[in-house]
C-alpha cells in the first residue's frame, strides 16, 4: 500500500484483510514494527480523535510523529493554485509538503472543504494538489469529501460488534448551529454500502448528498450485494434498523450560502436524535457518531449515555484501525 486516501480505492477483501490486521496487531502488539520511521502530520483544521490516535498508534508500533498546524507557530501555507501570495501565508504547500515529506517516511494530511463551491470540493481540487506534491507514502485525515480513517474504524466497530453484513443501516442528517462539510457523510454511505448493508439515507428536503456520491455509493452496494436508498421518512428509515449513524452536514442546495443554510436549518430542530426516534420499531439500534457531537442539538444526552451508543468504541477504533493502516504503508 503506498497511499491511504480513498476507502474506494481497495476491493471489499483488501479492506477485510486490513481489518483482520489491525485485529492481528490488538491481540499481538508489535512495539518494533515500526522503529524508526516517522509520520509526519499537517492539520490545516482540528482534531482530537485523528491528532491523537496517529501519534499514539506510530509510538504504540514504535516509531514516531511531528504534528505541524500551519500558521500555529508554523509559517501559514497557502494551498491555493495560481494565488498571488500577498497576504498572511508566507509559504505555499508546494514547497512546504514536499519539505516536510523529506523529513518524514509518511505524511497525513488534514484539509477540509472550502465550502464555497460544491463542484471545487466534490473534486478534492485541494486535496489533489497537495497530495500531487507528495512523493511518500499520504494518509487523507480528512479532506473535503472523505474521511477514509473514520470509514475504516466505524467499519471494525460494525464488526467487533458482531452486526452482520447485510444489517440495516442508517445514516441521518442531524441538526447543527453551523454549517458542517459533507466528508463524513460521504466516507459513511461508501463504507456501509461497500461493506454489503441496506442504506438508507435519511435527511430533509435541502440536504441530499450529491448524486456523485450517492452515485459512488450505489457503485459499492452493486459490488458488495448491498443497496443504497434516500428517504425524508423517518418511521420508513428506522422501521427495523439495526444501526442509526448520525451526523451533521451542509446544505447542498444553499452550498456556500451560510445564510441561507441557517435559514433551513432554524425549521429542523426536531432532527436532533432522541430516543423516540427508535420507539418499537428499531428497540435494539445502535447508535453512531463519529464524534465531536453537539449535545441535545444534534444528538440528545439520553442516546449519547444510553445502552445503544458506541460512539466511545468508534473512536477508539480510530487508533486500532489507522495502526493497520500505518502497518500496511510503513512496516
Ligand atoms: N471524527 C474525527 O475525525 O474526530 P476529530 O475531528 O477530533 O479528529
Amino acid at each position: 500500500m503506498k497511499r491511504f486516501l480513498d476507502l474506494a480505492d481497495f476491493s471489499r477483501e483488501e479492506i477485510i484483510d486490513l481489518l483482520a490486521l489491525a485485529r492481528r496487531l490488538e491481540q499481538h502488539p508489535e512495539p518494533r514494527a515500526l522503529a524508526g520511521k516517522i509520520l509526519g502530520l499537517v492539520f490545516f483544521n482540528p482534531s482530537l480523535r485523528t491528532l491523537a490516535s496517529f501519534q499514539v498508534g506510530m509510538t504504540k508500533l514504535g516509531g514516531s510523529s511531528f504534528v505541524i498546524t500551519p500558521g500555529q507557530g508554523t509559517w501559514q501555507l497557502e494551498s491555493r493554485v495560481g494565488a498571488i501570495m500577498n497576504g498572511a501565508a508566507a509559504e505555499h504547500v508546494r514547497e512546504g509538503l514536499p519539505v516536510l515529506a523529506s523529513y518524514a517516511d509518511a505524511l497525513g494530511i488534514r484539509a477540509f472543504a472550502e465550502g464555497k463551491d460544491l463542484r471545487h470540493d466534490l473534486a478534492e481540487t485541494n486535496f489533489k494538489a497537495m497530495a500531487s506534491v507528495v512523493d511518500k507514502p499520504l494518509i487523507n485525515l480528512e479532506s473535503a469529501v472523505n474521511h477514509p480513517c473514520q470509514a475504516l474504524a466505524d467499519w471494525k466497530t460494525l464488526d467487533d460488534i458482531g452486526m452482520p453484513q447485510r444489517a440495516k443501516f442508517v445514516l441521518s442528517w442531524a441538526n447543527h448551529p453551523r454549517v458542517t462539510p459533507i466528508a463524513v457523510p460521504a466516507a459513511t454511505v461508501h463504507m456501509a454500502a461497500q461493506r454489503g448493508m441496506e442504506v438508507v439515507v435519511l435527511r430533509p428536503e435541502g440536504y441530499a448528498l450529491p448524486p456523485e456520491i450517492m452515485d459512488k455509493a450505489r457503485a459499492a452496494a452493486a459490488a458488495s450485494g448491498g443497496s443504497v436508498r434516500e428517504t425524508q421518512d423517518r418511521a420508513d428509515a428506522l422501521t427495523g434498523a439495526h444501526v442509526l449513524y448520525a451526523k451533521e452536514w451542509g446544505s447542498t442546495t444553499h452550498y456556500g450560502d451560510s445564510a441561507g443554510d441557517a435559514a433551513l436549518r432554524a425549521n429542523l430542530t426536531d432532527w436532533c436524535v432522541r430516543e423516540d426516534w427508535f420507539g418499537p420499531a428499531a428497540p435494539d439500534c445502535k447508535f453512531m457518531h463519529c464524534l465531536p457531537v453537539r449535545r441535545n442539538v444534534a444528538v440528545a444526552d439520553e442516546v449519547l449515555d444510553g445502552p445503544r451508543s458506541i460512539v466511545l468504541r468508534e473512536a477508539h477504533n480510530r487508533l486500532t484501525a489507522q495502526m493497520a493502516v500505518l502497518h500496511r504503508l510503513l512496516a
